[in-house]
């Protein structure tokens, strides 16, 4: 079984995914860190994000374990990371990755931006994991003040706002639903009330 999670910056679909990986009994890939990872390795080089061939490179031998989670999940990797998403190169070499991810048995769930769209368009579920920008920034700003105290809201606002524009606006494979993913918003929703949505969706879906 393949299950697609789709959706903006900082909407849970990383905590969501593992969940229900952990619930169906499936492997699972957050594919923002391999996008994350290729930005990581251009920033550890001193390399230009707009370095298309250095982008390549480092998409084609793609490893995110070779980065500590702090170092991907820092603001700067994820901006990076979002302007190297654009390449259709880069994208060309991740997504070989991540067929072959989602091919090995007993099957994945992955989520990203355009998994149900341009990954696996045959997932046999696919989820659009949305919330309002509001409470994705007040999610991703109390998570970031762990490590710095200092980190602002609007920051943090403007940040996860300029990254969703320019992840739906790009040409190749944008961030949006398919046309058969379920809606799910997590806006008034905990994590737990989240994942007992995303499993009566699941379920019923699968009949
Ligand atoms: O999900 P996360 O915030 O870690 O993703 C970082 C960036 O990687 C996103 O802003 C997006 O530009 C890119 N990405 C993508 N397609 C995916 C996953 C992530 O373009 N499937």
């Amino acid at each position: 079984m393949i299950i697609a999670v789709d959706g903006p910056a900082a909407a849970g679909k990383g905590t969501l995914t593992r969940r229900l990986a952990g619930h169906y009994g499936l492997r699972c890939l957050d594919t923002g860190s391999l996008y994350r990872s290729v930005a990581a390795t251009l920033i550890a080089a001193g390399s230009d994000p707009q370095d298309t061939a250095a982008a390549v490179a480092a998409a084609e031998t793609v490893d995110p374990r070779r980065f500590a989670a702090s170092e991907l999940r820092a603001p700067g990797t994820g901006h990076a990371a979002s302007i190297i998403a654009a390449e259709p190169d880069v994208r060309a070499a991740l997504l070989i990755f991540q067929r072959a991810f989602a091919a090995r048995p007993p099957g994945a769930v992955l989520d990203g931006r355009d998994i149900g769209t341009v990954v696996c368009p045959d997932a046999d579920v696919k989820l659009f994991v949305t919330a309002s920008v509001g409470a994705r920034a007040e999610r991703r700003w109390l998570e970031l003040r762990e490590a710095d105290p200092g980190a602002q809201l609007e920051d943090v606002r403007a940040d996860l706002e300029r990254r969703d524009a320019r992840d739906a606006s790009r040409d190749t494979a944008p961030m949006r639903a398919a046309a058969d993913a379920h809606l799910l918003d997590t806006t008034e929703m905990d994590i737990d009330t989240a994942f007992r949505e995303a499993v009566a969706i699941i379920d019923a879906a699968r009949g």
